[in-house]
């Protein structure tokens, strides 16, 4: 039996009781860096280049990690210069102790650019529990899976998790991967030969910014489809190419997606809007058309958030009044009394919000 496990019991007993869980940590982890009492923790031990400022990371978890579902997201935190910062990745599980980050370096990110450029063989990294709604369904159906730039890392973990059961011989999948140049295509390789060894998997690449580009997703990738309203599609990647798939997939059987960045500030979208927080008792300013979360944050207001990207709810907050517009597909809400994700949407007109 593992020590970690033996000592299981009064490791439980020590949290209860008057030992602080931090000093616990401390003195295990003198011991081994994975070892802990309450944190999943886990340890680089391969690096490699996935694509251009792309780094897959082969991560051995500890006994505290959860596994998520193939598609589902990990917070992760990593402290750097002092500063513990919260991130959201999508991992693929490898075996029973390790799991794939891959992480593309994006412009100021102080966590992917630490990631990419900084973390070495043997660092060791904290994980949250796994979350979010883009998973396989149970149903076999024909499945497209739409991935622009990083977006093609949770349709490698659900085509990871889907190769190792016999639906994946026996259902029609297609991969789309869009990205801008050869050298920024991770796994092609991979792709391609599950493609060989596979006929009922097809891959296509686009590359949108050589000097001979293919188009961006339209209208034209859609009716190469067959079946669509028989389909299960995935799409994901920056919120204008998500905005674009449901527009020309949203009549699929099942559509679910996922954006990792926001639609940039309309032109008309100017001036300042107040925010009411009702909990705080606060009514401050705020830009109209930009995150609810990052403009409170300019405030010096510091909500409680995650993945800031729509998917952990742990911004959602009750709106009370006012109207609301997604940062992801546009969409305006002008209902009172529904729940808010501040991260990804923007005031429209005063506010009023359970904050
Ligand atoms: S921070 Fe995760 S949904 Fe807003």
């Amino acid at each position: 039996m593992h020590v970690l496990e033996k000592a299981k019991k009064p490791l439980n007993a020590l949290k209860d009781s008057v030992v602080d869980i931090n000093a616990v940590n401390f003195w295990l982890q003198k011991f081994n860096p994975l070892w802990s009492g309450n944190q999943a923790l886990g340890k680089i031990v391969q690096k490699e280049n996935a694509a251009n400022e792309m780094v897959s990371l082969t991560i051995q978890v500890n006994r505290l990690f959860k596994f998520g579902l193939a598609g589902q997201h990990h917070p992760v935190f990593i402290t750097v210069n002092g500063i513990r910062y919260e991130r959201t990745y999508s991992l693929t599980k490898l075996d029973d102790r390790h799991v794939l980050l891959t992480v593309k370096k994006v412009n100021a990110g102080i966590v992917s650019t630490w990631l990419v450029e900084q973390a070495q063989v043997e660092d060791i990294i904290e994980f949250g529990q796994p979350f979010g709604e883009m998973t396989l369904a149970q149903a076999p159906s024909p499945l497209l899976l739409l991935a622009a730039g990083s977006g093609i890392t949770p349709m490698l973990s659900m085509l990871k998790s889907l190769s190792q059961t016999k639906q994946f011989s026996e259902q029609p999948i297609q991969l789309m991967y869009w990205v801008k140049y050869h050298v920024d295509a991770a796994f092609k390789a991979r792709f391609e030969e599950l493609a060989h060894q596979y006929p009922n998997f097809k891959f296509q690449i686009f590359f949108t910014q050589e000097a001979d580009a293919d188009p961006r997703l339209d209208a034209t990738h859609a009716v190469q489809i067959e079946n669509i309203a028989a389909s299960t599609v995935y799409a994901c990647g920056p919120s204008g190419f998500v905005a674009q798939a449901e527009t020309l997939f949203g009549h699929a059987q099942c559509f679910m997606n996922e954006a990792f960045s926001m639609s940039p500030v309309a032109d008309d979208e100017i001036g300042f809007v107040n925010i009411t927080l009702t909990q705080s008792n606060k009514t401050v300013s705020i830009p109209k058309g930009q995150s609810i979360l990052a403009s409170l944050e300019q405030q010096n207001i510091k909500p409680n958030h995650g993945c800031r990207m729509g998917i952990c709810n742990k911004c959602a907050c009750n709106k009370v009044e006012g109207s609301t517009k997604s940062l992801v597909n546009g969409s305006q809400n002008t209902e009172p009394g529904n729940l808010l994700k501040i991260c990804v949407n923007s005031a429209q007109s005063d506010l009023v919000i359970d904050l």
